[in-house]
């Protein structure tokens, strides 16, 4: 048995089409920041007596759909650790499912480091970022903590994430705004599949190269105004491509756009904090982390704000003991 913690993580320059579905190797790299304070915490028994693998999320049982994603991962590590007993997983998340962050991120990588440890593997992080990409591709960026690059790589062996800068010396912070907390109609796994049928999808590829290095040269500088410029960007051309998909995916709600402009007259005003958004109506205000209350005390009074959640930037998936308090949570 092994328990194992991952947090979710914001991209700041945004995953979004798949060169191969399957493997989940994306049409283009992409940065994040891991997300600290909140945590997905999954335990993973192997036993050798169960017909079929039991999965609970949240402490009720997973729905069919979430159950057929987990089997399939646990059938990755049965094959690598030439095991064939079947799995009792239980997973629980601390921050709200309705908040839109992508669960799916601290999942998988919370899933795929529990799942190795019980299975008896000692994998290396490279490894444990590539498994996690076959889960959900943006859980092998969760695997690492602070700024983390997801490198398109050339295949299935060479596609995974690396830390950029893992102890995040620039201190940012993700003001998240709140502004609907009802589930995504479309989720991003079949996004990734509608992202080719956009004719902006090749521009947004062919241009990514040089979005990620202006992120990474910002992060590297601790430069606030081309990272700000280069985040909303990302996220304009990202939202270009699902608005000009058949079907169109439309995310933003009337208050995102709300968020999305009072950051910007902020920003003219002098203020650092710049947003982005992803499979969903909510907005992250990135900012450094010592203006963080400034913001999220600012974004309670946009109208259409319900709520504003805030994380710092937080560390890489770890194994935890039997008495680690997180565990609790299951
Ligand atoms: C918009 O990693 O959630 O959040 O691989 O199907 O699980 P799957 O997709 P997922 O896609 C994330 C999309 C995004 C951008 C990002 O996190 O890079």
């Amino acid at each position: 048995m092994a328990v194992a913690a991952a947090h979710p993580n914001i991209a700041l320059i945004k995953y979004w089409g798949n060169r191969d579905h399957a493997l989940r190797l994306p049409s283009n790299g992409s940065i994040s920041l891991t997300l600290g304070g909140l945590h997905t915490v999954t335990r993973v028994r192997f036993d050798a007596r169960l017909a079929v693998d039991v999965v609970r999320i949240d402490r009720r049982p997973a729905t069919p759909a979430e159950h057929a994603r987990v089997a399939s991962h646990l059938d990755l590590v049965r094959g690598l650790a030439g095991l064939a007993a079947r799995a009792e997983v239980t997973s629980a998340s601390d921050f709200p499912v309705g908040a839109g962050l992508a669960s799916s991120a601290s999942a998988f990588a919370a899933l795929t480091l529990a799942a190795t440890a019980a299975a008896g593997l000692d994998l290396g992080r490279a490894e444990l970022s590539r498994l996690a990409r076959r889960g959900s591709g943006s859980a092998c960026r969760s695997i690492f903590g602070g700024f983390v690059e997801w490198r398109l790589g050339d295949d299935d062996a060479s596609s995974f994430a690396e830390p950029l800068d893992e102890s995040a010396a620039w201190p940012l912070a993700d003001v998240i705004a709140i502004v609907s907390q009802s589930a995504k109609p479309v989720g991003s796994t079949e996004g990734h599949r509608l992202a080719e049928s956009s004719p902006l999808q090749p521009a947004r590829v062919a241009s990514a190269p040089s979005r990620l290095a202006a992120c990474r040269q910002a992060i590297l500088e601790q430069d606030f105004a081309r990272l700000a410029e280069v985040v909303e960007l990302d996220c304009h051309l990202m939202h270009a491509v699902m608005q000009t998909s058949s079907p169109p995916l439309l995310y933003w709600a009337p208050a995102s756009l709300a968020v999305m402009q009072a950051v910007r007259a902020w920003r003219a005003a002098g203020d650092p904090v710049c947003y982005t958004l992803d499979a969903g109506p909510n907005v992250h205000c990135v900012c450094p982390a010592s203006t963080a209350g400034a913001v999220a005390a600012r974004l309670r009074d946009v109208a259409g704000v319900v709520e504003v959640l805030t994380a710092s930037a937080g560390g890489p998936a770890a194994l935890l003991s039997p008495d680690d308090p997180r565990l609790a949570l299951l």
